[in-house]
C-alpha cells in the first residue's frame, strides 16, 4: 500500500464524521485581487509566551549550569530555533503564574532572590530568571516584550511600580534601582497585560467580570499615567465552557475599560480528544465564530464613545493542548505535549485565521515557546522541532504586508459539530510585489487540484512551494527523527494562472512575484 492510501485508510478509520462521498477528482478555484485587502497584517500576529511553568524558562530558555547556555544561562541552541521562528512578540511570566508573581523578587544578585511557593503550577519558583534576565533576553532575540501584570494577588502600586521601573526617565527610587541593578536607560516595555484569565474560577484572584474590570481600570490609570505610551491589553476571555457567558465578560469588562484597553486578550486551545481528524481541523471554524462575535462586542463598546478610540483583539494564547493537561500536571515536566501531523494543520489553519481578521487581530501568541505545549523541545544534551514548529516558521517569515480577500470555491464536508468545511483553507498575504498564499488540505485521504486566478496582475516567474507534510495525520518528530518537515519546491506559474494539486494532509505556502 503506498503511504497516501495508507494514510487515507487509517485517517478514514479515526475519521467517523468525515463525507467519503467525494473519492476522485476534487478540484477547487481561488481568486487573488491584490486590492482586495482585509487590513494591515501586524507582525505581532507571530508572537510567542514563556511562562514560569514546567520546563519552558526553567530547562528550557534558561539553564544556568549547562555546557549549551551562554554566560546569562541562556540555551544557546534553544535561542538559535527560537531565532528561526520570527518570534515578534514574547509575552511573560504568564499565564496563570502571573497572578502570583511578585516581579520585586526577581530583582538583584541571583543568590540572594527569595524561592517563594508557587501555587499556579505546584513549584517552588526560584526566581532567577526575573525583569532583567527576561528584558535581556528578548534584546537576545531581537523581539518585543510583552509583560503581565499580576492583577490576582497583586496590587495597583505593584503593576504601576513595575511600569515606572522598566520605562521612566525620572529620577525615582524604582529608577533609581534599576540602575543599581545594572540598567541605565529604561527598556520602553510597550505592551502590559491588565492580569491573565480573570474570567477563569482557576485563577488566582478571580473576580467577576464587574470586579475585575473596576479593579483593572484603576490599575489601567495609573499605568497610562506612568507612562502615557504603554498599550494596555484587558483579560477578555478564556473561559468558553457551558455556562460562562463569554461573551457577556467581554461586554462588562470593556463597558469599563474601553477608554483604557488598547486590545481585548482571548485565549483559546484546542484538542482531538474524540479521534476525530476531519473535526479537528476543522477547530478554526470555532476561533472563527469567536473573533467576529468579539469584534461585535468591541464595535458596540467603541459605540458613541468620544474620540476614535480602537481596541483590538490580542490572541495571546492559543495552541493545541489536549493530551498532557488535567489536575495531576503540577510540578515540573508539565504540559510537556508530543505533537503530530494534525496538530501542525490545525496550527497552520489558526494563523490563517488570524490573518483572515487582520483588520480586528492585531496580536497573537501561540503559547509556548519551548517544551510546556511548544514548538521547540529540548533536554539537557539538545533539541528537536515538533511538527507545529514548522507552519509557525513558514507564516511568521513570510507571511507579511496586506491581508487579501480570497474568492475560494473548495468542496466540502461535514462535521460533528460543523457544517460545510471547505477542505481547503486558505489565507493570503501581498508585500512588496510578492504575493504569498497559505492553503491547508484537510482532506485526509486526496489531494484536490487547484487553479489559482490572479483578477488584477499576472505571475512573473516560477512559485516557490513549502510544503509541511509527513507519512500520515498521526506523525510525529523526536530527537533524532523528523518525519514532519518542511520541503521546498518550485512551480511554473502561466501568467494569471497557478494550477497547483495540494497533497492530503498539508499545508502548503505558495509564494510568487506579481506585476
Ligand atoms: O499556557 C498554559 C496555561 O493556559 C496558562 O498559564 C493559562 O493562562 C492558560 O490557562
Amino acid at each position: 500500500m503506498n503511504l497516501s492510501r495508507r494514510s487515507f485508510a487509517l485517517s478514514l478509520a479515526a475519521a467517523p464524521s468525515l463525507l467519503r462521498a467525494q473519492q476522485d477528482n476534487l478540484r477547487a478555484r481561488v481568486k487573488i485581487d491584490t486590492e482586495r485587502t482585509i487590513g494591515d497584517i501586524d507582525p505581532k500576529l507571530y508572537g510567542n509566551f514563556i511562562e514560569h511553568l514546567g520546563r519552558c524558562i526553567d530547562g528550557g530558555i534558561f539553564e544556568e549550569k549547562s555546557p549549551l547556555s551562554d554566560a546569562n544561562g541562556f540555551r544557546k541552541d534553544v535561542l538559535d530555533a527560537v531565532k528561526k521562528l520570527n518570534v515578534t512578540l514574547l509575552r511573560w511570566p504568564g499565564g496563570n503564574f502571573s497572578s502570583n508573581y511578585h516581579w520585586a523578587d526577581g530583582l538583584g544578585p541571583r543568590d540572594q532572590r527569595p524561592p517563594r511557593l508557587e501555587m499556579a503550577w505546584g513549584t517552588v519558583e526560584s526566581n532567577r530568571f526575573g525583569t532583567h534576565e527576561f528584558l535581556n533576553y528578548v534584546e537576545a532575540l531581537g523581539t518585543e516584550p510583552y509583560i503581565c501584570a499580576n492583577l490576582g494577588t497583586g496590587t495597583w502600586t505593584e503593576a504601576q511600580q513595575w511600569v515606572e521601573y522598566c520605562n521612566s526617565k525620572e529620577d525615582t527610587a524604582m529608577t533609581r534601582l534599576r540602575r543599581q541593578n545594572g540598567r541605565q536607560a529604561p527598556w520602553k516595555v510597550t505592551y502590559w497585560g491588565l492580569g491573565n484569565e480573570m474570567d477563569g474560577p482557576w485563577q488566582m484572584g478571580h473576580r467577576s467580570a464587574e470586579d475585575y474590570g473596576k479593579f483593572a481600570l484603576e490599575a489601567a490609570k495609573l499605568m497610562k499615567w506612568t507612562d502615557p505610551g504603554v498599550k494596555l491589553i484587558a483579560a477578555g476571555s478564556s473561559n468558553f465552557g457551558p455556562g460562562s457567558d463569554w461573551t457577556g465578560w467581554n461586554r462588562t469588562v470593556l463597558q469599563f475599560l474601553n477608554q483604557h484597553a488598547d486590545y481585548l486578550s482571548l485565549h483559546m486551545y484546542v484538542g482531538n480528544q474524540a479521534n476525530d481528524f476531519g473535526d479537528f481541523v476543522a477547530s478554526s471554524v470555532e476561533l472563527d465564530h469567536r473573533i467576529k462575535t468579539a469584534g461585535g462586542i468591541i464595535d458596540a463598546a467603541l459605540s458613541g464613545q468620544p474620540g476614535n478610540r480602537k481596541i483590538y483583539i490580542a490572541w495571546d494564547e492559543w495552541n493545541v493542548w489536549y493530551r498532557a493537561r488535567g489536575n495531576q500536571e503540577r510540578g515540573r515536566r508539565i504540559l510537556e505535549e508530543h505533537y503530530n501531523l494534525e496538530d501542525a494543520l490545525v496550527v497552520a489553519t489558526f494563523l490563517n485565521t488570524f490573518v483572515n481578521h487582520a483588520d480586528i487581530v492585531k496580536i497573537a501568541n501561540m503559547a509556548q515557546l519551548v517544551n510546556v505545549i511548544a514548538p521547540i523541545f529540548s533536554n539537557d544534551r539538545g533539541l528537536f522541532l515538533q511538527t507545529i514548529y514548522y507552519p509557525l516558521q513558514l507564516f511568521a517569515n513570510n507571511t507579511r504586508g496586506k491581508a487579501l480577500e480570497l474568492f475560494v470555491d473548495s468542496p466540502k464536508y461535514k462535521t460533528r459539530r460543523f457544517d460545510d468545511v471547505p477542505y481547503l483553507d486558505c489565507s493570503a498575504g501581498y508585500d512588496n510585489g510578492t504575493v504569498v498564499l497559505n492553503v491547508v488540505n484537510r482532506h485526509p485521504g486526496q489531494a484536490i487540484e487547484t487553479e489559482f486566478e490572479l483578477e488584477d496582475k499576472q505571475f512573473t516567474g516560477p512559485v516557490s512551494v513549502s510544503v509541511v507534510n509527513g507519512p500520515d495525520i498521526k506523525s510525529e518528530n523526536d530527537f533524532g527523527k523528523t518525519l514532519v518537515k518542511t520541503t521546498e519546491q518550485s512551480a511554473a506559474a502561466d501568467g494569471k494562472k497557478l494550477r497547483y494539486r495540494f497533497l492530503p494532509h498539508s499545508y502548503t505556502m505558495l509564494k510568487g512575484k506579481v506585476s
